[in-house]
């Protein structure tokens, strides 16, 4: 993820300049493939490097929370792949500590940025859709996983909580109240003694009186698809229909569509316009688009989730904030 978002800064934003990239590991040949930036094992180095204004973290997820507060204390803006943290104690720190130094961050739920979804949220905004009553979102990623480096909660922390977002942007104003979910390893069955879980279904009712499903699984056999739906009082807004392409091709064995097979070919324009959005916050001052509180709020969602599985019965968000 780290690597598209550095082409973007490299190449995609006019007016941006990427100064540096962190990475304790880097791949052969990262500097060159970002058009030259100063590339370092310690963000530290890029922290306290006052030339820069804003950084973007793409760390695996552990790593997340003190980045934010480190970036976040030295006067940068920061952007953050999700989660920012993984728990409610980790997101009031990064929530704290940006506020307190009075930099902007921007949480990556792409989806906001997609084409069909922005669509769809402009329709509920102006009224088309009327009061939302059923809301889907679906997450299916193309498979090949390594069952051994997949972090317990992975399905709702780190894949779901984007659907948890979308379900909150869908259904703008409102909160989830209630979580009821279940999960499986249905992916890697051998797994599943030790805590994989690779396919869920998770329902949320909203304060609105709403209804919503979320469902992921780690293995499609036709590459990523992602999806999302919402019925309301006026109509349907559907998004996103897997199609690598318009082409449909018809011949003796019936009709043909490609599928696409990969998140950054499916979202590369919401990458880039996340990232836009998060540059033009920070060029002028204002609020970021996508906050920490709305990764707060998501991640709410993913934990009382998790914690309906293991319980077996609904969660209440309040459960989870106590
Ligand atoms: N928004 C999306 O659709 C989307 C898609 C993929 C990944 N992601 C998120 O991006 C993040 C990274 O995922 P990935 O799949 O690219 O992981 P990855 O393991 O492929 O890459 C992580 C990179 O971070 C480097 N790294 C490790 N520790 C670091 C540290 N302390 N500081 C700086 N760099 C460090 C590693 O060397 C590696 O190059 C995750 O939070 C993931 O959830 C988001």
């Amino acid at each position: 993820m780290g690597l598209f978002h550095g082409e973007t800064l490299a190449r995609r934003l006019p007016g941006v300049r990427l100064a540096a990239v962190a990475d304790p590991a880097p791949p052969a040949g990262l500097g060159t493939r970002l058009g030259g930036p100063r590339v370092v094992g310690e963000p530290g180095e890029v922290f306290a490097d006052p030339a820069i204004d804003a950084v973007v973290i793409a760390a695996p997820a552990r790593f997340h929370t003190d980045l934010v507060v480190a970036a976040a204390g030295a006067g940068k803006a920061v952007f953050c792949e999700k989660p920012v943290g993984i728990t409610l104690a980790d997101l009031d720190r990064a929530i704290g500590a940006a506020r307190e130094a009075g930099v902007a961050l921007q949480v990556g739920f792409n989806r906001r940025f997609a084409a069909g979804w922005r669509a769809a949220r402009a329709l509920i905004d102006d009224g088309s859709v009327g009061t939302p009553r059923l809301l889907r979102s679906v997450t299916r990623d193309p498979g090949g996983f390594d069952p051994s480096r997949v972090a317990p909660g992975t399905i709702f922390l780190e894949t779901l909580i984007h659907d948890f977002d979308t379900l909150r942007f869908l259904n703008p104003g409102a909160e989830p109240v209630e979580v009821y979910a279940t999960a499986d390893a249905l992916v890697q069955p051998e797994w599943r003694s030790r805590g994989l879980m690779d396919t869920a279904v998770v329902n949320i009712r909203f304060d609105n009186g709403a209804m919503a499903v979320a469902e992921a699984c780690f293995e499609a056999s036709y590459g990523y698809d992602v999806r999302g739906e919402v019925l309301g009082s006026g109509g349907m807004a559907t998004m996103g229909d897997g199609r690598r392409n318009g082409m449909a091709f018809s011949g003796p064995a019936g009709r043909l569509v490609e599928t696409v097979r990969g998140d950054q070919e499916l979202f590369p324009e919401a990458y880039t316009a996340e990232l836009a959005a998060f540059v033009g916050a920070v060029g002028t001052g204002t609020a970021s688009p996508v906050t920490g509180e709305d990764a707060r709020a998501a991640l709410a969602i993913a934990l009382a989730a998790a914690e309906s599985v293991r319980a077996g019965r609904p969660v209440r968000i309040d459960e989870v904030e106590k």
